[in-house]
C-alpha cells in the first residue's frame, strides 16, 4: 500500500488569491480551489526509467536517443542543452502538480488539465476549448502522445521544444491569462507544498519561471504511450488481430497510403529514424497539406500546412483535425476517400500520379469499417489510467 502525503490547503490562504472575476468552478466543477487536497505517494512514481518500453520501441534508434539515454543534450540532439529537459522522478512529480493546478491561471480557473484530459489521451473532446474568462481557443485541443519524440509542437509546428512550449499556454491570454510570471512565482511560493516540491526537484526552494517550464516539460516528456493492442501484437505476427483489424492494417499501409504520412513508431513521421525535421522537403517534414477546404486558418506559412498528428489513441480524441471539423473517424475517412481538394500545396501522397488530380481512394464500405477497426487498435488503455499521470488533487 502506498503511503500518502496529505497537503491540505487552508481556505483563507487561497481565498486571498482569488480575484473578483473568479466565479467559475475551480476544480473541473467538483468543488473549489480552497478545498483541494494534494495527494502524492511518499516514494515518487517512476517517471525517469523507460525500461518498460516494449522491444520494438526500444529497438528504434530515434526512440533510444530520446528516451533511453535520457541525458541533457540527447533528448533533442539538435537543441541547446538548456532546452533539453532531463526527466527525474521528483521533477516530473512537480510537473504533474503544476499541470493539474488551476492556480497557474490568472483567476485560478484554468489548469492545463482543463483542456487535456487523461481519459481522452489528454485531448478534451471539444471542437475548440474555453480558456481564461471563457475565451475560446483558436484551434482544437491536442492529445499528448509521446511528445518526447516530437520536434514539432502545435498544429502549425511552431514550437520545436517541449520546454519552449510549456510556458506558452500559461501566458497566453486565451488559455490561461498569466502574463506576469513574477506574479505567478510569488503566488506559488505562498503555498506550503510548492517550496518543498521545488526543493525535491531542484535542490532549493526557489521558484522560477525556468523551473516551472522545466518541470512541466519533464512531466509531459515522461508521458509514454506504447501499450496498445497494436504494440502487443508486434511480436506474434498480429495473430491477436481480428480479420477486420488485419484488413484495416493493410488498407492503412497500402491502398489508403496513410503510412506515407502517419509513419514511424508514433504514426506521425517524426519518429522515423533520421526524420523529424519540421519544414522543407516533404519527405522529412512533419507537416502536410491534406486538401481540407480552409476558411480562416491557413496553418504553417499560409499554405494550409498542418502538423501530421500522431494517430496513437486516435479513437479517444474526437473531434478531429486542427479545427475539430470531423466528429468521428468515419468522417475523417470519408474525407481521405473522396473529399480531398486539389490545391497547389497539396502534399504528394494525396495527388494521383497519373491524373494529377486529388486522390480518390474508392474504398469499399468494408474497407472503411476495417480502417476504423485498425485505428481502434492504437488505443492504450494503460496510459489513460496510469496513476502517475492522473490528477493529484483530490
Ligand atoms: C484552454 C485550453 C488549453 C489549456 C489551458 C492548455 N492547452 Fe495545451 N493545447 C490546447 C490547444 C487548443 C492546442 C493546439 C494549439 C495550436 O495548435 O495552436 C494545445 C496544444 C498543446 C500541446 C502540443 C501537442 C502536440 O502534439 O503538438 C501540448 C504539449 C500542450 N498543449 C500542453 C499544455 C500544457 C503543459 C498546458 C499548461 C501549461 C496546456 N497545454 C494548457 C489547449 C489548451
Ligand atoms: C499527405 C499526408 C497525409 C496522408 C497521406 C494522410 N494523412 Fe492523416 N493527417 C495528415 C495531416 C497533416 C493531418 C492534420 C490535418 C489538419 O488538421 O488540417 C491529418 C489528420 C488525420 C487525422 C485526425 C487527427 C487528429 O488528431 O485530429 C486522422 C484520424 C488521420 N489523419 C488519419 C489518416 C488516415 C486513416 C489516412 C489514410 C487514409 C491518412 N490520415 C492519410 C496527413 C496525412
Amino acid at each position: 500500500m502506498i503511503k500518502k502525503f496529505l497537503f491540505v490547503l487552508i481556505s483563507a490562504l487561497s481565498l486571498s488569491f482569488l480575484t473578483s472575476t473568479c466565479s467559475d468552478d475551480l476544480d473541473h466543477g467538483n468543488g473549489t480551489a480552497k478545498q483541494l487536497q494534494l495527494e502524492l505517494p511518499q516514494v515518487p512514481y517512476d517517471y525517469a526509467k523507460f525500461s518498460e518500453l516494449p522491444a520494438h520501441i526500444k529497438e528504434n534508434d530515434f526512440v533510444r536517443l530520446a528516451f533511453l539515454s535520457n541525458e541533457p543534450g540527447k533528448l533533442f540532439p539538435t537543441f541547446p542543452e538548456e532546452e533539453n529537459p532531463k526527466v527525474t522522478d521528483h521533477g516530473a512529480t512537480l510537473g504533474r502538480v503544476l499541470f493539474y493546478d488551476p492556480r497557474l491561471s490568472l483567476n485560478n480557473s484554468i489548469a492545463c488539465a482543463n483542456c487535456h484530459h487523461q481519459e481522452k489521451a489528454f485531448a478534451d473532446g471539444k471542437v475548440i476549448s474555453p480558456g481564461f474568462e471563457n475565451k475560446m481557443t483558436f484551434r482544437n485541443s491536442m492529445a499528448i502522445n509521446n511528445p518526447a519524440l516530437m520536434s514539432n509542437l502545435f498544429w502549425d509546428s511552431r514550437r520545436q521544444s517541449v520546454k519552449d512550449m510549456t510556458l506558452n499556454p500559461i501566458k497566453d491570454h486565451i488559455e490561461m491569462g498569466m502574463e506576469d510570471m513574477d506574479y505567478l512565482t510569488t503566488k506559488l511560493s505562498k503555498f506550503d507544498f510548492y517550496p518543498s516540491l521545488f526543493k525535491n526537484a531542484y535542490g532549493s526552494t526557489e521558484i522560477t519561471e525556468n523551473r516551472i517550464a522545466d518541470a512541466l516539460a519533464q512531466f509531459i516528456c515522461s508521458m509514454t504511450s506504447f501499450n496498445s493492442k497494436f504494440d502487443q501484437n508486434q511480436t506474434n505476427g498480429f495473430s491477436g488481430f481480428t480479420s477486420m483489424e488485419l484488413l484495416g492494417k493493410s488498407v492503412f499501409e497500402s491502398k489508403g497510403n496513410c503510412l506515407a504520412c502517419h509513419g514511424g513508431v508514433n504514426f506521425d513521421q517524426t519518429s522515423i529514424n533520421g526524420g523529424g525535421g519540421y519544414e522543407g522537403d516533404f519527405s522529412f517534414s512533419a507537416t502536410a497539406n491534406t486538401g481540407l477546404k480552409l476558411t480562416t486558418d491557413l496553418g504553417r506559412n499560409g499554405r494550409g500546412l498542418f502538423k501530421i498528428p500522431s494517430l496513437r489513441n486516435i479513437a479517444l480524441t474526437a473531434p478531429y483535425m486542427h479545427d475539430g471539423r470531423f466528429a468521428n473517424l468515419e468522417e475523417v475517412i470519408e474525407h481521405y476517400d473522396h473529399g480531398v481538394q486539389l490545391n497547389p500545396n497539396l502534399s504528394d501522397p494525396l495527388i494521383d500520379g497519373n491524373t494529377g488530380k486529388a486522390v480518390k481512394l474508392d474504398l469499399s464500405n468494408i474497407e472503411k469499417k476495417a480502417l476504423v477497426a485498425f485505428l481502434q487498435t492504437l488505443t492504450d488503455e494503460k496510459f489513460i489510467k496510469e496513476a502517475k499521470f492522473s490528477n493529484p488533487f483530490k
